[in-house]
């Protein structure tokens, strides 16, 4: 570890606030997929910011748009009718089946909105006593107090942080008994991922969601999908819920929304949409002009560059050599999976000496679960920067890490 590097960390330990486990790596500047420290060395990003730089880094056409919108107009809050949010809205509409947008500031933020609206909707249109949100073992769903209670994990994520909220309730992973088990009158709506993120990139099975589906029918709960992590092209559909041919009643976006800028969304069919009313939801940044110029931008992009086609044909290349990769080594890698350019290779023991060693070999990455490398690239990464990675991974499992 360089003087630089070891600098940093000592006066970031000094100011702020201990709740980062965080990598041996600061960086200083990042173009395309590339990541550079302080010391200039290179590394290959194959995390962009956690599924948020999905278009990579240094891009000068959103550095144009956000400096040109920053001297037009930065913010005027909501109590204003801003155009810049409406063409974004009317954009974001055209890739689903949703109706109705609300904007916010993170993937939390975007999930406490579905909460409420789910909640509101039963109760305030339909009538009905409704309030439990039922949700997934292994899912993340974020940070407040109401999402952290929704996620599907225990230890530091909750502990200490009681009385949670009440109206929760979280059956095993994908067990359509379950499921059937926990809904009830009560149940305003099932919140679920496509594919579980920080869960170790774990798609839903087909018959679940079947099941779900039908459940929906038979119950008439409300249906959110949590598309924080999975949207934007991600998993090589706009939305990771179309892989499925359904429609939520609400989803929820956040991350790869700006690339980079804070900005998250709450979709809504003109149905659910009804459970808000003027005054009933706000936050004062969601939708800000700058914000909505970038998120533009990056629709422009995905749709000009066919980035999420791009998204599905790499991505499937992609989980095709990482099944080679188990093959050669199938007593060190359990299991690959993955959707569009999303993929967690799962070792057979704790990996940190395997993600030191790729680190070390400068390819970024993330370890989710202790066992399971993520990948979350640029959807713009090159191919050869893949396979790099691939070799460099096949290297270390051969000489053992
Ligand atoms: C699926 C999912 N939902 C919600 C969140 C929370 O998003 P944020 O950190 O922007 O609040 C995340 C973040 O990783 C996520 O992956």
């Amino acid at each position: 570890m360089s003087a630089i590097f070891d600098r940093i960390k000592e006066r970031d330990a000094q100011v702020i606030m201990r709740t980062y486990g965080r990598y041996p790596l600061a960086v200083q500047r990042a173009q395309g997929a590339r990541l550079y420290d302080f010391d200039g060395k290179e590394y290959v990003d194959l995390l962009a910011g956690i599924a948020v730089c999905g278009l990579g880094h240094g891009r000068p056409d959103l550095a144009r748009v956000m400096a040109e919108q920053a001297e037009k107009l930065v913010h005027v809050s909501n109590l204003f009718f801003q155009e810049e949010q409406i063409v974004l809205a009317e954009k974001l509409l055209a890739t689903c089946q949703a109706d109705k947008v609300f904007f916010c500031n993170s993937g939390a933020e975007a999930n406490e909105g579905a909460i409420k609206l789910a909640r509101r909707f039963m109760q305030v249109v339909r009538k009905r006593e409704a309030f439990e949100i039922v949700t997934l073992e292994g899912s993340f769903h974020g940070r407040t107090l109401a999402t952290l209670t929704a996620t599907g994990q225990s230890g530091k994520i909750k502990d200490g942080f009681g009385p949670l909220p009440p109206g929760f309730v979280t059956v095993p992973f994908a067990d359509a008994c379950a499921l059937r088990s926990a809904v009830s009158d009560r149940t305003a709506a099932v919140l679920v991922e496509m594919v579980q993120g920080e869960g170790g990139v774990r798609p839903l099975p087909a018959e679940f969601v079947d099941a779900l589906l039908a459940l929906r029918r038979e119950k008439g709960f409300l249906l959110i999908v949590d598309e924080v992590q999975t949207g934007m092209g991600r998993t090589g559909r706009f939305w990771a819920h179309q892989h499925f041919g359904l429609t939520p009643d609400i989803f929820t976006t956040a991350k790869g929304l700006a690339n980079g800028l804070p900005m998250g969304a709450v979709l809504a069919t003109d149905e659910a949409a009804q459970g808000f009313e003027s005054g009933c939801h706000a936050t004062t940044f969601g939708g800000g002009g700058v914000l909505s110029a970038v998120a533009c931008k990056v629709l422009d992009i995905l749709a000009e560059d066919k980035l999420v086609e791009r998204a599905a044909e790499l991505g499937a290349w992609l989980l095709d050599e990482a099944k080679k990769l188990l093959a050669r080594h199938p007593d060190k890698i359990a299991h690959v999976r993955g959707l569009g350019l999303m993929l967690g290779i799962e070792l057979a023991a704790p990996g940190q000496a395997v993600w030191k060693a790729l680190l070390e070999a400068g390819f970024v990455c993330n370890l989710a679960h202790d066992k399971v490398l993520r990948l979350l690239p640029p959807l713009t990464i090159a191919r050869e920067d893949l396979a790099a990675f691939l070799q460099a991974l096949d290297s270390i499992l051969t000489r053992g890490a």
